[in-house]
Formats: C-alpha cells, structure tokens, sequence
C-alpha cells in the first residue's frame, strides 16, 4: 500500500470513527443531542500552529496537513476543498477568492483567483431596452455565473508556495467527506431548507440538495458527483476541472441555461499574482488584497484617515469615535464606487488614492458635530441594504511561522443556486458584482462606475479582504471575513479593537459593529450595539441608522510576544471552528 492510499484510509477513519462509534448511520438525524462526530470550538490558545475556518471538518483538514508537514499553504489549500464538501454555502470550486500570504522570512505575495466575467459578456447584459436593470438576472440562474478560479487558485498556490510534494493529499480529506458523507450542522440544516425551492427550480435532478425535502441537524449529506469531481482534480490538477469532462458537464449546464461560459473561457482561465497592498498604521504593517479587490485600498485609507484622532482617549464606541468611524468608512466607499475594478482593464490609481496628502484633503470637511451628506462627496443613486453576507475565510499559521489568510466566494448563499448537472457543485452568482449599470446598486447595496463595468474576460469588483499585519516587523495578527460590502469595516474595527482599545482578539471578534458605505448614506448597526440614546445623539448629527442582525463574520489570529497563537471564529457563525496545537 502506497502511502496516498494509507492516508485516505486514515483520514476516512479519523471523520468517521466518532459516528462509527455513537451508532448514528442512520440517514436522519434529529434533535441538538445529535452526535455530528465534530463539535466547533470558537476560540483557543495554541503553541505552535492555529487555523480558523468556517466549520470543524474542514479546520481538521487543514490541520491534518500540518501534521503531515504541510505549510499553511499546503493547510489552507485543504481547507478550501474540504469547505467545498461541509460548507456548500459558500466553500467552493465553482466560485473564486484571494490568498495574501507570509512566510516566516517576511515574504508576503498575494493571489487573485477572481471568477472572470465569459468572453461573450457584454456591458449591457443585464439590462432590457429601455436600459433598466433586470432584477435578479445578474443574482440567480446560469447567466449570473463567471468563469470559476478556485482550482486554477489552488494549483497555482501550491506550486509556488505549497511545501508537500503530493498535491493528491490535499484533496483527500475533501474527497473523502464527499464520498463518505458528513453529517450537517443545525445552520447547514436550515440553509439547505431556506433554499430548497430554489434548488429544484434550477436544477437537473437528482440532486443530493434536493434529496429531502427538510435537512434535519444530524443529517448524513453525501456527494458522490463531487467525489468524483474532486477525484479529478486530485489526478490531473486543473486540467480536471478546466478541461475534459467536468469542463463538458460545467458547459452543458451552461447551455441548459442560457449561460455564456463555453470551453475555451475554462481553458483560458489563469490566477494572477499580483502585488499585495501594503501600508503602515502607526507601529503596525498592514498587508492586503490589492484590486480586483477593493479591500487593501479601502482598509488603508480608512486606517489612514483615522490614524490623527485620538480614538484611543475618546474610547470604543465613544460618540465622537463611531462619528469619525463613520465619516472615514463613507469617503474611502466613495472612492470605492467611483475609482476601483479589475486593473487589468482600467488604470486603478492606487498610488494617489493612498497618498498621505490626498487622504488629508479628504477628511478636510470633515465636521466633528454634523455627518457629511454622501450626496455632497458624490451624487449617485441609494437604496436600502440588504442583509445575506455569503463567503467565507480561513486563517491559518504554521510552526514555522508561516502565514496564510485566504476569503473566498460564490457571492450569494449557493451562488447562483444551480449545481453542475453530473459534476455536483454550485456555480457562483459573481457576475453581480460588477456594476450592471453606473449609479444602480447590486445586491450589497454597492454602487460602481465604469471602472467596474463589465467587459469580456473582466474581474469583478470584490469586498474581500484577507489581510495579515506586523507588529516591529514579526506577525501578528491574520484575518479576515465573510460579509459582502460589510467585510472591510469589520477588519478595520477589528484592528482597531485591538491596536486602539486594547481588546483581547476574542473581544475585539465578538464586539457589535457597525457599517457606512456612502451609499446609501445610513449607518447599519448590529442589534443591541447601542442603545435607543446613542441612537438619538447620532441623529441629532444628522446620521440616519438601521439596525441589522449581524454583519461580517471574522476569522483572525493573533500572534503574542511569547510567541503563543490565539485563534478566535466569530460567534456569527456557530459553526466557526478553531484547531491547532
Ligand atoms: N462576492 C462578494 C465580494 O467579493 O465582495
């Protein structure tokens, strides 16, 4: 027996000797007593290495190829396929993502496996003939899919970073998870059923979503398609995915459906390295996602702007704190709607939009008593926000010091709801993140300009903001979250719950937030963040609010000087799962 095949049976032991042994092989599972054979562990303190991802089976993954002398590439690229099979929402391979990386030497490099809009898209696909957007054209459906970066991502990941010879390994624990089942959580249980009619709306049966009708916790879900996929991609690298049969199966459902990704948009899919955003914040280094992405240049301005005030004298959630907050995260969305896209099809002016002096211009009418009207940075049209935050993050540091900090996205919970016929995977819906039409919101409330129209071969705009910092040139702390347009305010409050407020790295996770991205001009607030006179005094500034559920979902680790990692998941997803030793 070949050592690949003594880690399959390993890994198939280790996932399922806790159900072997509570005798649950039953298909339905039941009550909270239900024994998943996992339980999600939200914060930890380890010696040497720590992952946090979205869910216990795929942090064991990752931690299984750390044991096996992988490094947090190597973990991180696990995780991801492993998110694939137990965390379908939003894991992926039919989606896309960013990876900012750190090695122990202080290497940093950041990876852009963005979904790119087919070669048949047009600027005006989402719109009918009298040039108003087609609602939901962009959000459900084949036409909303853009080619899918995922495995392009990994591959290219492993091969300059990964430290394990066998990439076959890191697939395995997903393969075997998909193979073999896993049993669903509670909030896997209820999403599935959320979204049931969608699935058998959209999609060729059978299908295994669709196999019940009503998902109980404890549930056993299998996907023998998505074995078999991922079985593919284990043997021929993204040659398994792009070419051949998957690629067939993935342009069949396409013309099932109208949609535009054909052969050739798969083959000619390529991830890019690209240079990662990077800026100080007083003693801290910040190291981002640069465009595509607007996280790196968002989070850095913010930081910036906010760097001359004294928020730490005025305290957490102190008035004049949220204010200047919320005043700083408006003009650096504005500059978010007007001046950013995919730079490889529009002259992105990052350097200007990061000068020091231009920053300082920028919070020149800032008034500290009244909010600025967002319609006098820049008049575009506003709507309500809505409240889905659908993707998800992983945080991962090796022994060797090693770090990876990886969000990645099929946008919507399931993306465009439709799995590949044969192939068992969802699509994204990433095509709604370009901007359908200047000035008209998308899904997340975001509004864009011609830097984010869409164009044949284009990436779309994204949130997403993994992102690690340096404290005296050593790391510190890797992050970053689920949460669509929420996800760059909830880094920044983050770090400044930390390097400002002197928040332990749990507190400063689970602490309420709250978000302003100029348009439209409300401030969203999560419940129970403030009470009814904080409220009234931000009005009386001339804010608006609204109060929400919850917003993004933060995945961070934080190194201490003794060298010790602290991992915190985020109490907005119960299924967040902290591992190491
Ligand atoms: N799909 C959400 C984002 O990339 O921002």
């Amino acid at each position: 027996m070949n050592y690949q095949n003594s880690y399959h049976l390993a890994w198939q032991y280790l996932i399922f000797l806790p159900i072997i042994l509570s005798g649950l092989w039953s298909c339905d599972g039941g009550s909270h007593e239900v024994d998943l054979g996992y339980t999600a562990q939200r914060t930890a303190v380890f010696d040497s290495a720590a992952i946090v991802s979205a869910h216990p089976l795929a942090s064991e993954a990752g931690l299984q190829i750390m044991r096996q002398g992988g490094n947090a590439v190597d973990a991180a690229i696990a995780v991801q396929f492993a998110l694939a099979v137990v965390y379908p929402r939003a894991g992926n391979i039919g989606g896309g993502g960013f990876m900012v990386i750190r090695t122990a030497e202080g290497q940093t490099a950041a990876l852009d496996y963005r979904e790119r809009a087919p070669a048949a898209a047009h600027k005006d696909m989402y719109l009918d003939s009298l040039g108003n957007v087609i609602e939901g054209l962009s959000t459900r459906g084949h036409l909303a899919v853009g080619v899918p970066g995922t495995v392009a991502g990994m591959w290219e990941a492993f091969t300059k970073f990964g430290q394990l010879e066998s990439w076959e390994m890191l697939l395995e624990p997903a393969i075997s998870l998909a193979q073999n089942g896993f049993r669903i959580s509670a909030t896997e249980a209820a999403r599935l059923n959320r979204y049931h009619d969608d699935f058998v709306e959209l999609n060729t049966q059978p299908n295994v979503f669709t196999r019940k009708k009503t998902w109980k916790e404890g549930d056993l879900l299998v996907q023998p398609q998505l074995a078999a996929t991922l079985r593919a991609i284990q043997q021929q690298g993204p040659k398994g995915f792009y070419q051949g049969k998957v690629a067939e199966l993935i342009v069949a459902e396409m013309k099932r459906g109208g949609g535009l990704i054909t052969l050739e948009d798969l083959r000619n899919y390529t991830a890019s390295w690209r240079t990662p955003i990077e800026g100080r914040y007083k003693n801290y280094r910040i190291i981002s996602m640069p465009p595509p992405s607007s996280g790196g240049i968002v989070l850095l301005q913010m930081l910036q702007m906010v760097a001359p005030y004294p928020i730490k004298e005025w305290g957490f959630h102190a008035l004049p704190t949220v204010h200047l907050m919320v005043e700083v995260e408006r003009r650096a969305y504005a500059d978010r709607a007007a001046y950013l896209g995919d730079p490889d099809y529009y002259p992105v002016p990052i350097a200007q939009l990061l000068d020091p002096d231009y920053l300082k211009a920028k919070m020149s009418d800032f008034d500290p008593q009244r909010a600025t009207p967002s319609t006098a940075l820049q008049a575009l049209s506003t709507q309500p926000l809505p409240e889905h935050f659908e993707t998800t993050h992983t945080s991962v540091v090796d022994p060797q010091g090693n770090a990876a900090s990886v969000t990645t996205t099929l946008n919507s919970n399931y993306g465009c709801k439709i799995v590949v016929g044969g192939a068992g995977f969802f699509l994204n819906n990433e095509m709604d993140d370009f901007s359908a039409k200047p000035g008209v919101p998308n899904q997340f409330g975001l509004v864009g300009a011609e830097a984010n129209a869409i164009a044949p071969g284009k990436r779309m705009l994204s949130s997403m903001t993994p992102t690690i910092v340096e404290h005296d040139n050593s790391l510190r702390y890797v992050l970053g979250a689920p949460g669509g347009s929420t996800i760059i305010t909830a880094v920044f409050q983050v770090l400044l719950n930390q390097m400002e407020f002197g928040m332990s790295l749990d507190s400063a996770v689970q602490a309420p937030r709250f978000h302003h991205q100029f348009l439209p001009d409300v401030i969203m607030y999560e419940r129970n963040a403030w009470d009814s006179t904080f409220i009234a005094q931000l009005h009386a500034m001339g804010h608006q609010t609204k109060e929400v559920d919850r917003m993004a979902v933060i995945k961070a680790i934080a190194r201490l000087p003794n060298g010790k990692l602290v991992a915190a998941g985020d109490h907005r997803n119960p299924d967040d799962d902290v591992a190491g030793w």
